[in-house]
């Protein structure tokens, strides 16, 4: 296939805006504020800056380059690049970016329907929201209608081509999506109590700091900054040769953790406002959150709460778009398939396979306590085995790719195109060194803890 026909994206900041669309997701708005809240506060938030910085960063130049060097989709570059033994590293890629989908678009179809119901329907008039939440995704034809709506809307854009779809997507939602950020930051500056929120957040707890905080915080990074499976890759291949990527990467890790950043602004003076506690977990966003705005009368709840779960669905949206990109790039490079019907089909098929984590939360008691995994549900299991084991592998995986197979003079040759400067500066070296050396070994030794932890339940710390 000509590299004209793959499609590619049209401007730098086109590629920057779906790059950090794929970054900024759930788990900036919906599971950041938890960690951090859980985890000390700001102590989370400077272990988190310092990870992404020291590792997460070199790994994703190391992955938009490989990509644009390639041109291909995750596996055609691996196998363009390092031969046919490389290719199954590239198949995990997209096998985890499947699995990753059809579970994250479950947790988005709640959003979206949150959106709705809170927007048009009567959500604000419930006694109970922990009560509402648990029927709410036991309900299996308003989770079928949500998760089916959720995934068609991300077909529909990524059938569009990546000029056409998902860069025109993003350089629309992400700018909606800090306005909206703003506004609501702004708006729950005012409540009563909010400092006792923001000083919480930002008066930083050092004590707290563990090695407790360190590993949720290194796991974290990595899927909020959507690396380890190729995502970047298939979108790096997408990028022209006059993109600097040393500075897109910069500039799509900012503002990855920026709206992490801003949603811990925007959502610890809601709770102090209300004087619940700030570390109550997974239930933050669809149990806390609705009780609060329903505190704000039926008008200004409408406003704010629906706000809330349009952001948390445009956040939603631009990662779920490049998840579905990964292997429909795979379809459509490899196999020479037309993009629009693959699209359909390949997003059918996953949502299919999402049926077990849609199904899990108590409908189907099968999938509610897996016998083969601790009782757990389906969704946890596909959510902790595809992205809290795999992504991490993957990421070290990809570093020795780089180091044994296709050589760290060709990674820096691919950067210079674009950023003459970086040849012999010092961002080089330590770029060389991290990927060289603390990557892969730190990584690699996080694989095996979180081997240990989630599929044997030995926890080392
Ligand atoms: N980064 C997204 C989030 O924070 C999720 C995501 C999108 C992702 N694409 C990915 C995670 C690829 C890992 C790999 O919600």
């Amino acid at each position: 296939m000509s590299s004209l026909s793959r499609g590619g994206f049209a401007s730098r900041i086109g590629f920057i805006l779906a790059a950090a669309g794929s970054a900024v997701g759930l788990g900036n708005i919906w599971k950041f504020p938890y960690e951090a809240g859980k985890n000390g506060g700001a102590a989370f938030l400077v272990v988190y800056v310092l990870l992404t910085f020291l590792f997460c960063y070199p790994i994703m130049v190391g992955e938009i380059a490989i990509g644009r060097r390639a041109g291909k989709d995750v596996y055609g570059s691996y196998k363009l690049l390092g031969g046919k033994k490389w290719g199954p590293l590239g198949l995990l890629g997209i096998l985890c970016g499947i699995m990753i989908l059809s579970f994250y678009n479950v947790v988005a179809g709640w959003a979206f329907g949150y959106f709705l119901e809170i927007s048009f329907g009567n959500l604000l008039s419930e006694p109970n929201y922990a009560e509402f939440f648990g029927t709410y995704v036991n309900n299996f034809w308003d989770n079928m209608f949500f998760s089916v709506g959720f995934m068609a809307i991300t077909a529909f854009i990524v059938a569009k081509g990546v000029k056409q779809g998902i860069e025109a997507a993003a350089k629309i939602m992400m700018p909606a999506l800090l306005l909206i950020l703003l506004l609501l930051i702004g708006y729950s500056m005012t409540l009563p109590n909010a400092m006792a929120g923001i000083s919480f957040y930002l008066l930083p707890d050092f004590s707290k700091i563990t090695l407790d905080t360190l590993y949720p915080a290194m796991g974290h990074a990595f899927f909020s900054l959507s690396l380890g499976m190729g995502a970047l890759i298939t979108y790096g291949s997408y990028v022209g040769k006059n993109q600097n990527i040393m500075t897109a990467a910069f500039t799509i890790t900012i503002m990855d953790m920026s709206v992490a950043f801003l949603a811990g602004l925007m959502i610890f003076p809601l709770i102090f406002s209300q004087g619940v506690a700030p570390d109550s977990g997974p239930a933050l966003v669809f149990v806390v959150l609705p009780a609060i705005f329903s505190a704000f009368g039926p008008i200004l709840g409408k406003i704010v709460g629906g706000s809330f779960f349009l952001l948390l669905c445009f956040a939603a949206l631009t990662s779920t778009i490049s998840l579905l990109e990964v292997p429909v790039a795979y379809y459509v490079d490899e196999r020479n398939l037309p993009r629009k019907r693959v699209t359909w089909l390949v997003a059918a098929v996953i949502f299919i396979a999402g049926l077990p984590s849609m199904l899990s939360q108590g409908v189907v008691p099968a999938f509610n306590k897996l016998s083969f995994y601790h009782d757990k549900t389906a969704l946890d299991f596909v959510a902790e085995v595809f992205s809290e084991v795999c992504l991490p592998l993957g990421g070290c995986l990809m570093c020795l790719f780089i180091v044994l197979q296709w050589g760290q003079q060709n990674m820096s040759k691919e950067i210079y195109e674009g950023n003459p400067d970086y040849e012999g500066s010092f961002l080089e070296k330590y770029i060389n060194f991290t990927i060289r050396y603390v990557c892969p070994i730190l990584l690699g030794l996080f694989s095996v803890l979180i081997v240990l932890d989630k599929l044997f339940q030995v926890k080392l710390f």
